[in-house]
């Protein structure tokens, strides 16, 4: 069973009632159990993690390379600033797609470079929490590919 790490960067906690006008009204929990469902629909599994904090999430990307596949990450606003984060991701080498519930090339111009991207397969932005699915679609399809299937 392919096993798909979801992380979710800072802030995201408070997904539902931060800025919803930007991030939308969907809570983390709500997203995170949109994943599991679909997830399971394709015969995969995930497990989510949200920190506040760049090491928590350098440690739980360290750990994925005995527990995931692949990783699915909201890097929040590490994305714009976090070499280390950029490093980790390279350094274990997982596949990862990263998303962004808003269009970060939209908004403000420091949002719209991503430090994270040039060690992702790809990155999804812009679909609200959609993002998420089609980023989890994305992994799926890829990790399908590197296996000889569709
Ligand atoms: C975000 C975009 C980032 O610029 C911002 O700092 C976030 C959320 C998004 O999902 O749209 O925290 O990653």
């Amino acid at each position: 069973m392919v096993r798909i790490l979801v992380l979710h960067g800072p802030n995201l906690n408070l997904l539902g009632s931060r800025e919803p006008e930007i991030y939308g009204r969907e809570t983390l929990a709500e997203i995170d159990e949109r994943l599991r469902a679909a997830a399971e629909a394709a015969g995969a599994t995930v497990e989510s993690r949200q920190s506040n904090h760049e090491g928590v999430l350098i440690d739980a990307l360290h750990e994925a390379r005995d527990t995931a596949d692949a990783v699915l990450i909201n890097p929040g606003a590490f994305t714009h600033s976090s070499y280390a984060l950029r490093d980790a991701i390279a350094a274990v080498g997982l596949p990862t797609v990263e998303v962004h519930l808003s269009n970060i090339h939209a908004r403000e111009p420091f949002r719209s470079q991503s430090l994270i991207a040039p060690v992702c397969v790809g990155q999804i932005s812009g679909f609200g929490a959609e993002s998420y699915l089609l980023g989890l679609q994305a992994l799926l399809s890829r990790l399908g590919a590197e296996r000889g299937g569709s």
